[in-house]
């Protein structure tokens, strides 16, 4: 056994040494491209010298990832801490030192090259477009090599004429003033510490070139933006929300058609871009000086499983796991570990021992989509399928109906294998996957048998001592001991065991849920019913968490939900909650769901209000939730609001981006600051708190469409409610907004100070909108609610071409689209 598996190691060593030897001969032949004397021509940059743009927003350099043997030529921002290249020149062909390397124009191109004495070695070029007539033997014709202030690095001609410019050679990055045309792509890195071109691109979508698509592998679609219709794509009618770019196609439809957007330009341009990033999603980031963070805002597909390929071979795709979607069944582990762990998951998922492939069994994984190679049918009993996939070594898994006897083997690779209809795979199917014989408990191998009977037997013999020992007096001692350790020093906090918590939620059986932060389980602790919150992903050490824990647990107040203990374990965090039976508010705000009396939505209203105050007014430190939405307000027995999730932000690292990234789909909460990348206070709480108080009122969420928009193309019509409601609020037509399952039923009063207050919470202007205890006393009637002005966006959004072709569609019943479209359309100032 062990000599067969551990192959000598001086055949393997001569192996490796043969692979390397010819690999650099190879390397050696291909890059030992001649070029001009390096002294002839002056390099534009050379080893770490730089270029910046007017203005200082841009860097020209060379860099390295985090490998200091792989230099790229590249372009970044001066001022962003973190590197974040926009282009790449030598993508695919790293140069090995810094000090030898430079950049120069060489006759009629741009060449990056590596100089060692006399030898100099090409790695990039690319040729310049030189009017011929304008060139008649050349040396007179200076050309100059320019940063732009937009990130364009460009030459000039002596007459002045851009002749080439970067922004015609996209790397993976979309900037203001870029232009996407046919024939152009954008195509990812491969890894986050690798330029070289990834699997996923971007690209006009041909034949017709009326919409843009992310592509797999150059051949297949995963996303794609449905047609221009004047004014954005079909399928993402978000790109309305006019805060701060303007979006134009130019020649849609046609072999010119030209896809860009601009900054409006404001007292205040905030850096931006768009980027394919390595797991295949398209996104858009501003970069927050506060927060030293890019503010991820907007992202397709927006399910990360509609990504082709991401989770890789034999992958299980979840993309109610935000942060962590891939998943390796029993049995099988990552290819590429490390890869794996920093969020690439394309090596996919092998077997986790290499044991004879004949001694294997199957395992049910239910029921499943996946896309698949090759598949041979056949009937027969159950037996007989499995004996069939079991003599053939490259057969993977197998799907039996017992109903037909119709039996299905499957060959090769499994990709997008997922369990939502929404996800990529094709193929729907009830999969029983081969496994290794022993894996998942159903047969144990041998090892473990003896293990677990050493064991036991040690556990006998404890017992037997204890027993022997202290029957009596070591209970009591026992209990006071762990009553003493599990209360938390400094708040009431209950530490429970992660085994306390598996057995109180039935082994995480019963799901409640799934936030931004994990999944959320009821449970029973001391015969009362809990919601246990699993931490995906945490960040930080056991010590922030405590902390983190400690502080959160400080914070009780009538509307928030209660944190009653916490296990931190190993990688195990885990927060325990007081149960909420009457759920989330947005249970109460679907279409055909429960409804709720006025009484009870005006009380929801005020205790929100009281909840999110204490958080920013109150308590020790300030804290902004960052994410209120209607998912995130939980209600009592007695239907009393209670505001959840506060504080998590910090329990998963300072990443603002990450948790923005969590916050799925839920743009129409979000304030502008976020998306103009300035400081963010408590008012984009209260902005989110005004978003929410029109889905209150409305009894509807503010954007109406598919639950998972991400597939683009089909039936992927959106209606945004807010501009509409804060217009008919404004215009003193309250009644109008009200949620018709009310019947008429509610108190007129308390309908318009809600319907004020909420047009007053989302005005643009930060220092526009009340603060949360302003809002409780507005609500209250202890102050006055004056009509708030109408919020520009929100007209704009409504004056725009797109709110009519978009929205005109998906209303129904009253919210008829023609009587205000003609009002609307009017001059807004
Ligand atoms: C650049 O390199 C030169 C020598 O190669 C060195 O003297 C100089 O300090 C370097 N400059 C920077 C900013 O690192
Ligand atoms: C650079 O900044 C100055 C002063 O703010 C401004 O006038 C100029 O237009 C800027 N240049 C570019 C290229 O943006
Ligand atoms: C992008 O296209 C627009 C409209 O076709 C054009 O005016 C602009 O000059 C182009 N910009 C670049 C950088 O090519
Ligand atoms: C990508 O496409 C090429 C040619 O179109 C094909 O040979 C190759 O197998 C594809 N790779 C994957 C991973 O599908
Ligand atoms: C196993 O199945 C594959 C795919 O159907 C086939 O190409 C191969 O010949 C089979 N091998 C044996 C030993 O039957
Ligand atoms: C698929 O979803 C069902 C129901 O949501 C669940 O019971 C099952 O365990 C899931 N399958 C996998 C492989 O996660
Ligand atoms: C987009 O427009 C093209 C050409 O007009 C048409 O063939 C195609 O069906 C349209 N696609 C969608 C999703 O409407």
């Amino acid at each position: 056994m062990a000599s067969s598996s551990s192959p000598h190691p001086i055949s393997y060593k001569f192996i490796i040494f043969l692979l390397i030897s010819t690999s650099l001969h190879l390397l050696a032949s291909t890059q030992s491209k001649s070029c001009t004397n390096p002294t002839s021509s002056k390099p534009i940059i050379s080893g770490n010298s730089t270029i910046l743009s007017e203005n200082k927003t841009f860097v020209l350099g060379f860099f390295h990832t985090n490998d200091e043997s792989k230099w790229y030529l590249g372009i970044w921002y001066a001022t962003v801490p973190t590197p974040t290249y926009v282009w790449v020149a030598n993508r695919q062909t790293p140069l090995t030192s810094l000090s030898t390397s430079s950049f120069q124009i060489d006759g009629a191109k741009l060449t990056v090259t590596e100089n060692q004495d006399s030898r100099c070695d090409v790695v990039w070029e690319s040729i310049i477009d030189i009017n011929i007539e304008n060139n008649n033997n050349n040396e007179d014709n200076k050309m100059d090599v320019k940063l732009l202030e937009d990130g364009d690095l460009v030459v000039v001609d002596s007459g002045g004429v851009v002749v080439w410019r970067s922004f015609d050679f996209p790397a993976d990055t979309f900037l203001p003033g870029m232009n996407l045309t046919v024939g152009q792509t954008l195509t990812c890195w491969k890894s986050d510490n690798d330029p070289a071109p990834g699997k996923y691109s971007l690209r006009l979508k041909p034949p017709d070139y009326g919409e843009v698509e992310l592509l797999f592998n150059e051949s297949r679609t995963y996303w794609s933006s449905g047609n221009w219709t004047g004014n954005i794509f079909s399928g993402v009618p978000e790109m309305t929300l006019p805060y701060i770019y303007r979006f134009y196609f130019t020649n849609p439809f046609t072999e010119t058609a030209t896809f860009g957007f601009t900054e409006i330009t404001s007292q205040q341009k905030p850096l931006t871009r768009f980027n394919i990033d390595s797991s295949g999603q398209i996104k858009q980031y501003t970069w927050s000086p506060q927060t030293e963070n890019w503010n991820m805002f907007w992202n397709q597909p927006e399910n990360p499983c509609r990504v082709y390929g991401l989770c890789g071979n034999f992958g299980f795709c979840n993309a109610k796991s935000v942060l962590n979607p891939c998943k390796c069944f029993d049995g099988f582990r990552a290819l590429d570990g490390t890869g794996w762990d920093a969020g690439d998951y394309s090596g996919g998922c092998v077997r986790d021992s290499d044991k004879n492939c004949e001694n294997d069994r199957f395992n049910d994984i239910g029921d499943v989509t996946f896309d698949q190679e090759k598949v041979e049918s056949s009937s027969g009993s159950r037996t007989d399928c499995e004996r069939k996939c079991l003599s053939n070594c490259s057969c993977v898994a197998l799907s039996y109906k017992p109903k037909t006897n119709s039996c299905k083997n499957y060959f090769g690779q499994v990709l997008n294998l997922g369990n939502s209809s929404s996800d990529l795979g094709i193929i729907q199917d009830s999969l029983s996957i081969r496994v290794p014989r022993g894996v998942n408990g159903k047969k144990i191998g041998a090892k473990t048998v003896v293990v677990i009977s050493i064991v036991s037997c040690f556990v006998a013999v404890l017992l037997m001592v204890i027993v022997g020992f202290v029957v009596l007096r070591k209970k009591t001692l026992m209990r006071k001991k762990l009553e003493e350790e599990s209360v938390f020093p400094v708040t009431n906090l209950k530490v429970f065991t992660y085994k306390e918590l598996h057995a109180a939620t039935n082994g995480f059986s019963e799901q409640l849920g799934h936030g931004g932060f994990g999944a959320v389980f009821s449970g029973n602790v001391d015969s009362t019913m809990v919601a246990v919150k699993r931490l995906e992903r945490p960040g930080g050490g056991e010590k922030e968490f405590r902390a983190e824990v400690c502080t959160i647990g400080n914070i009780q107040h009538v509307n928030l939900v209660r944190l009653r203990g916490f296990c931190s374990e190993e990688s195990h965090r885990l927060l325990v909650y007081d149960y909420m039976p009457n759920g989330p508010l947005s249970v109460y705000l679907k279409t055909g769901g429960r409804n709720l009396d006025w009484d009870a939505r005006f009380r929801i209203a005020v205790g929100t209000a009281r909840g999110i105050a204490y958080l920013h007014e109150e308590c020790r430190n300030c804290i902004i939730h960052c994410d209120i939405k209607p998912e995130n307000i939980l209600l009592d027995q007695d239907f009393s609001a209670k505001v959840s999730d506060f504080g998590l932000a910090k329990l998963i690292g300072r990443d603002f981006s990450r948790v923005l990234a969590t916050m799925r789909g839920t743009w129409g909460y979000v304030a502008p600051e976020w998306i103009s990348g300035v400081a963010i206070t408590t008012k984009a709480d209260v902005y989110s708190y005004g978003m929410t108080l029109l889905e209150l009122l409305g009894g509807r969420r503010n954007v109406e469409g598919p639950p998972d928009g991400g597939n683009g193309g089909e039936s992927n019509e959106k209606w945004f409610f807010p501009p509409w409601a804060a217009r008919r609020i404004t215009e003193g037509d309250v009644a109008a907004v009200v949620d018709e399952r009310l019947g008429g039923e509610y108190n007129m009063e308390e309908v318009v100070r809600v319907g004020l207050v909420a047009v007053w919470c989302i005005q643009d202007e930060e220092v526009a909108r009340p603060t949360m205890g302003m809002v409780v006393k507005m609500l209250e009637g202890v102050v006055a609610v004056e009509v708030p002005p109408p919020p520009k966006l929100l007209q704009a959004l409504v004056s725009g071409e797109s709110f009519r072709g978009v929205g005109g569609h998906s209303q129904n019943g009253t919210l008829t689209g023609v009587s205000y479209e003609s009002k609307d359309s009017q001059p807004a100032d």
